[in-house]
């Protein structure tokens, strides 16, 4: 007998996580807010954590090249965790690029922005992420692709 089994291997999802300026600088820039781990080192205990997902890990310090990498990924990816650092608080360009893609961006802060200065109160993204987690520390990364992992396609 002939028995047809259909092919059952599952094509693995992308999300990406995506930090902006400064935030190469994770591990020594204001340890006292920021914490003292760098995030490649932290990412590597993340990947694990999510063995049926892609996980990628994208930074820059320049508005454009973060705007390019949300066109490149942001149709084809799952989610999108995104710590768009001061970015965050002036782009509306950010905004528009979250506004035109079809992955659904988790907007993540390392600190409570709303316990430190006013100027970083306000998020020019928030309105067009799926929701933010702010001020759990690198935690907040962990429980955005928790989110996103949770989504169904
Ligand atoms: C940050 C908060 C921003 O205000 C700041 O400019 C950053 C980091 C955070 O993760 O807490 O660069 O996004």
């Amino acid at each position: 007998m002939r028995v047809y089994l259909p092919n059952k291997k599952k094509k693995m999802l992308d999300i990406h996580i995506i930090n902006g300026p400064n935030l190469n600088l994770l591990g020594k820039r204001e340890p006292e807010i920021y914490g003292s781990q760098t995030f490649e080192t932290y990412f590597e205990t993340l990947k694990p954590l999510f063995p049926d997902f892609h996980l990628h890990y994208f930074q820059s310090n320049h508005e454009g090249a973060l705007i390019d990498y949300l066109h490149e990924h942001g149709f084809a990816a799952h989610g999108i965790v995104l710590n768009a650092g001061a970015y965050t608080h002036t782009s509306i360009a950010l905004a528009d690029a979250i506004s035109a893609i079809r992955a659904p961006v988790v907007e993540v802060h390392i600190s409570n922005v709303h316990a430190r200065e006013i100027f970083r109160h306000k998020s020019c993204i928030a309105a067009v992420c799926k929701g933010a987690i702010i001020g759990l520390g690198l935690e907040g990364y962990r429980l955005g692709v928790q989110y996103l992992a949770g989504l169904t396609t």
